[in-house]
């Protein structure tokens, strides 16, 4: 069994890709749930009806209570042997927390987001399950609680956070949900190569309310190529090979490829809602400080975009 945390909207495709191919899921849900949910994939119209599980029906009401039953309930109840956290980064910890009395230790786990860091905190709240870290370049929206529009087919990159704990079936059945899946053997290289881009393109186009493609102007350069300098610094300090000019390079083509759409962080702000900056230039100050080494730009960033959020 596959579950898949949330309704949202990487999680709706999650389960759209389980249903077509077979493979049974259900949703643990926090909010009320929908009787069905219509699914828009190109020109194909799908409609689910998944099995919601209250987090209630589970064992716990919020983060700090604990769980009246088994904390082999998830398994023995629903035989899951795949948990998909599909949230925001900032999501993350709190979903951990509150599943942890009801998940065995035998439950792969998949940890879907854009940003760093929880794959830090996993270790120490389950730190015997087999763990995928997973980030993808889908795109899915949810206009209303019972909709999903799949809105781009992308490809998706993953990896065991530990080598020496892993999972062939959980692997193999991750590996057909949003193909095609690459596996590299260091994760967190590619997510920190992804986190770079990200820590570009999503603030600036938040700070100035503008499309990804404006970020090629000229007078963005000098923004762009401190913030590429300052986060080479740091991954390079972390032992990962990487220049200014290669992290510029990177950008300029995601901002290319991607040039009409606002990023989420811009959506985010537009929308009055939180942002994922904590995970994004939040981790690369956070990292900085730790190697002691000056990122100024991307901190009065964070600070900038961290005023935004509270207006
Ligand atoms: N959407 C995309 O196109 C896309 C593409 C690539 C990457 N991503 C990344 O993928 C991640 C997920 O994005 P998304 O767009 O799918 O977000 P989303 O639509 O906001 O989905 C998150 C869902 O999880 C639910 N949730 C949060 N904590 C929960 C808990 N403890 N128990 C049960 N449900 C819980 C939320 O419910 P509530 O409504 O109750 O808060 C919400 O329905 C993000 O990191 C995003 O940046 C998204």
């Amino acid at each position: 069994m596959i579950s898949i945390v949330g309704n949202g909207a990487i999680g709706n495709l999650l389960a759209l890709k389980c249903s077509q191919k077979q493979l049974p899921y259900q949703l643990i849900v926090r909010s009320k749930a929908p009787d069905s949910i219509v699914c828009h994939e190109q020109d194909h119209v799908t409609t689910l009806a998944p099995s919601f599980v209250s987090t209630n029906a589970l064992g716990y009401t919020s983060v700090d209570t604990h769980s009246k039953i088994s904390p082999q309930t998830v398994d023995t109840h629903s035989g899951c042997d795949l948990l998909i956290l599909p949230l925001k980064s900032y999501q993350i910890v709190d979903a951990l927390k509150q599943l942890k009395p009801v998940i065995s230790d035998k439950v792969s786990i998949v940890l879907l987001h854009n940003g760093m860091g929880p794959h830090e905190s996993i270790q120490s709240i389950l730190p015997d399950n087999p763990t995928i870290i997973a980030t993808t370049s889908y795109g899915a929206y949810k206009p209303k609680i019972d909709q999903l529009n799949v809105t781009g087919i992308g490809r998706t990159q993953a990896g065991w956070l530990n080598n020496d704990n892993t999972n062939a079936k959980a692997e193999h059945i991750f590996d057909i949900l949003l193909p095609p899946c690459q596996w590299h053997n260091n994760i967190t290289q590619i997510l920190w190569q992804k986190l770079a881009v990200n820590a570009v393109i999503n603030p600036l186009t938040a700070m100035y309310d503008i499309p990804n493609g404006d970020l090629l102007r000229a007078e963005f350069a000098e923004h762009i190529t401190t913030l590429c300098e300052e986060i080479a610094r740091v991954m390079n300090a972390l032992g990962m090979a990487t220049t200014k000019a290669h992290l510029i390079e990177r950008c300029m083509q995601v901002a290319s490829l991607t040039a009409t759409n606002f990023s989420s962080m811009c959506q985010d702000i537009r929308l009055g809602r939180r942002t994922e900056i904590d995970d994004i230039n939040g981790y690369v100050v956070k990292q900085a400080k730790r190697l002691k080494i000056a990122t100024p730009f991307s901190q009065h960033l964070y600070e900038n975009i961290k005023k935004k959020e509270a207006l």
